[in-house]
């Protein structure tokens, strides 16, 4: 829980804009508070409690524990032990009454009711990808805090969530819910949404272990072939972040890692999550993926898909009730030892005991004057969190020339896109729309502004209403198109084999950019758009996700140039959907890319470059790198210290994302040509000049071996500093030692 001195924190951190300077204060609190929440009154005896409750159970209430149950469930099963957890209530008053009658039950446990806080409970923050490119992982851990501050507050006391999952594939349509393609980000990112949410009052369930992302083709639930170094090296650290963090639950993932059913995987659950990094807390199943078990073909019956789940280490079953119905029979033949039941409840329970559960009366306490401060971050961080890709002439901020808007576009007025996927408990008509934020912002400046949606959310499928925003533009002096993608084509079983504009959008560009008029481009898409054709077309180009509650104010911040753009992509936008996946920290290629020279990496019919690199993101000002310093060698248990100065050169103040990337020029293993390894964000005045100095342990600077051996390899490592991944800025550095450890068995 948030430590008291925190709460005398809200007044001057809530007024407006500075915002963000003063978050610094509330976030030592909210860092404070998590050890509160986390830390368990001792492991051991949170253990020894929970045997001995166990020890107590009947088998009916011990499966019971194992199930986290889908609303509705009758007062009697809940009452009688039947189910342990429960998921996605409408409100605070089913939580009370669910949680009233588990007190009921003969030993009295409480239930964990959780709910998928991806992007915010009541109040819409930007999605975790948005957040991610603010490139800034405080901000999400603030908005983590609000959006748990809302949640428990109606009564629930775990999230599924963070995800921690890398992608490289920019087609999966889960890719909003991550930190995007790069491990560094993805680790640090989970942390402090870990550490965010605990502050605010939520268990977490670190997800989806491991792999989900790299589903082959993009395709959701399809396989993930991963070879083993690559699994260690890009797809198991955030979640190895996540459990430092004290992550209370991980979550299996739906996928066939290499042919084996996460869930039913002991190598994963028990041998990696548990020997190798001391997980304490337990794992549950991806909604059904206990059942379907058997679609994988590795279980040929209920019972069996059931029993090979929970002794490779996943402990709770989701929304199927196989756990329930059909161990009693694995256990009465002889085919499953009780004392793996008791085990995996003990972890259960155990987790109960630390998360406080049995000591925090059952109460929700809803508590109104939440909401408006979580409304007042979201602006700040939505703000930060938009992306600048194209503005040319500085067409924007808008300019003071400008007297009439036409604002066009499916997206431009649509609340429930931009709420985003995975909406918990927000609400459309508490979300205030680009058009309204605009409309708003514009008035002040006395702007007269038109609008003609052009076509309909969500498919812009017919060019009826063409005209009305065609003529709509002639009498403007500056077009903001907002067009995307509906959010239905992202999230979960919403991959893409196209990124291109949905429906007729690309005929409504032409058509306003026919008119001659400058054409601001508002995207409001999850994934990147091949924008090859309509970069030309447009004088600039905001990326705002799907920006959420205040999305209307926050886009119109940066329009109008309250606030100075400063969100960077967490992934390489590509060209072309046959580019992809295509991710900067790639492997160099025995023949790597030579322009124009045929038998060198790349393509016959594309440039082998991205539309925009990882990292990237325009500024209203301009900074400039230089005089990058680093000592000449290190030992592996030293910190690499880079120092870099950042000036602001141009005529506003903004901040400016520091990104250090490393290179280990020649090891035993083939090294990607950049890694990202350190990030930074300054706040610079208009000629203001600043040394940043960004840090890495030596010991960060190693790989795997496919046997899960972790090494650092002496030798020659080149370091960039810049902001993005192209960073020309250079310097060099050796180690002069390096370590071997072997995975502990
Ligand atoms: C998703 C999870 C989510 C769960 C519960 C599943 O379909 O994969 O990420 O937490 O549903 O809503």
């Amino acid at each position: 829980m948030l430590r008291p001195e925190c709460a005398a924190i809200p007044s001057p951190f809530l007024s407006w804009f500075p915002v963000l300077q003063r978050f610094l204060p509330l976030l030592a609190c909210v860092l404070l508070s998590v050890s509160a929440f986390a830390a368990p009154s001792g492991a051991d005896e949170a253990d020894e409690r929970a045997k001995a409750l166990v020890s107590e159970m009947t088998q009916a209430e011990k499966l019971g524990q194992l199930w986290l149950a889908l609303p509705p469930m009758p007062d009697e099963a809940i009452r009688d032990g039947s189910v342990g957890s429960m998921m996605n209530f409408a409100g605070p008053a089913d939580v009370a009454h669910v949680q009233r009658t588990a007190m009921q039950s003969r030993l009295g446990i409480p239930l964990i009711v959780a709910i998928d806080v991806v992007h915010g409970y009541r109040t819409m923050f930007p999605l975790p990808i948005a957040e991610a490119s603010t490139f800034d992982p405080k901000l999400a851990e603030t908005a983590s805090y609000w959006a748990a501050r809302e949640a428990s507050a109606d009564g629930f006391n775990m999230t599924f969530g963070p995800m921690a999952d890398v992608t490289r594939d920019v087609r999966w349509g889960r890719i909003v819910e991550g930190s995007g393609e790069d491990t560094f980000m993805a680790s640090a990112f989970t942390k402090a949404r870990i550490q965010g949410f605990h502050a605010g009052g939520l268990a977490t369930t670190a997800k989806h272990f491991v792999g989900y992302g790299a589903s082959i083709g993009g395709r959701d639930y399809d396989e993930t072939p991963i070879p083993p170094a690559q699994l260690h090296d890009i797809y198991l650290p955030p979640f190895k972040a996540a459990v430092d963090a004290g992550t209370e639950s991980i979550m299996a993932a739906f996928n066939a890692l290499d042919g084996m059913p996460s869930n039913s995987n002991p190598d994963l659950l028990t041998g990696i999550l548990r020997h190798q990094w001391g997980f304490k807390g337990f794992v549950m199943s991806d909604y059904a993926a206990i059942a379907e078990t058997l679609n994988h073909g590795i279980a040929a019956t209920p019972g069996e898909a059931a029993r090979l789940a929970l002794t490779a280490g996943n402990d709770v079953e989701m929304a199927s009730a196989l756990f329930k119905d059909d161990l009693p029979a694995e256990i009465a033949a002889g085919r499953l030892d009780p004392a793996v039941v008791d085990e995996a409840v003990r972890r259960v329970v155990a987790t109960k005991i630390r998360m406080g559960l049995f000591d925090k009366p059952a109460d929700p306490q809803p508590d109104p004057a939440i909401i408006p401060q979580a409304r007042k971050v979201a602006r700040a961080i939505t703000a930060e969190s938009l992306i600048l890709l194209q503005n040319r002439d500085e067409t924007l901020p808008i300019s003071k020339k400008v007297r009439r808007i036409a604002v066009v576009g499916p997206f431009a007025d649509s609340a429930r896109d931009q709420n985003g996927p995975h909406e918990a408990h927000g609400r459309t008509d508490e979300t205030i729309t680009l058009l309204q934020g605009i409309r708003e912002r514009a008035k002040k400046a006395d702007i007269a502004v038109s609008y003609a949606a052009g076509c309909e959310p969500p498919g812009c499928a017919d060019d009826k209403g063409f005209d009305a925003a065609e003529e709509a533009a002639r009498h403007s002096d500056l077009v903001v198109a907002v067009l995307g993608e509906s959010r239905d084509l992202v999230g979960e079983g919403a991959s893409r084999a196209h990124l291109d504009f949905p429906g007729k959008q690309a005929e409504l560009l032409e058509r306003l950019a026919a008119t001659g008029k400058p054409v601001v481009l508002v995207l409001m898409a999850g994934h990147p758009l091949t924008l090859g054709k309509v970069l030309p077309k447009t004088s600039a180009v905001l990326m705002t996700w799907y920006p959420g509650s205040e999305g209307g104010p926050a886009v119109a911040d940066v329009l109008f140039g309250d606030v100075n753009p400063s969100g960077h992509l967490p992934y390489t936008w590509p060209r072309s959907v046959g580019q992809v996946p295509l991710f900067y920290n790639a492997l160099p290629s025995g023949r790597p890319h030579e322009p124009g020279a045929r038998f060198t990496l790349g393509y016959a019919d594309e440039d082998l470059s991205p539309q925009f690199p990882f990292g990237f993101g325009l500024s209203y000002t301009q900074f400039a790198f230089s005089n990058l310093k680093v000592e000449p060698e290190f030992g592996v248990g030293d910190t690499v210290k880079v120092s870099v100065s950042v000036a602001n050169t141009g005529k506003r103040a903004g901040k400016e994302s520091v990104q250090l990337y490393v290179r280990d020029r020649v090891a035993s293993r083939s090294q990607p040509v950049r890694e990202l390894k350190a990030i930074d964000k300054v706040e610079l005045k208009p000629g203001e000049r600043r040394t940043v100095t960004l840090q890495v342990a030596a010991r960060d600077l190693g790989f795997h071996r496919p046997d899960g051996t972790y090494v650092v390899e002496p030798g020659d490592f080149d370091v960039w500093v810049g902001d993005d991944s192209t960073a020309p800025l250079h310097g060099e550095f050796r180690l002069r030692d390096g370590l071997s450890e072997s995975p502990k068995s």
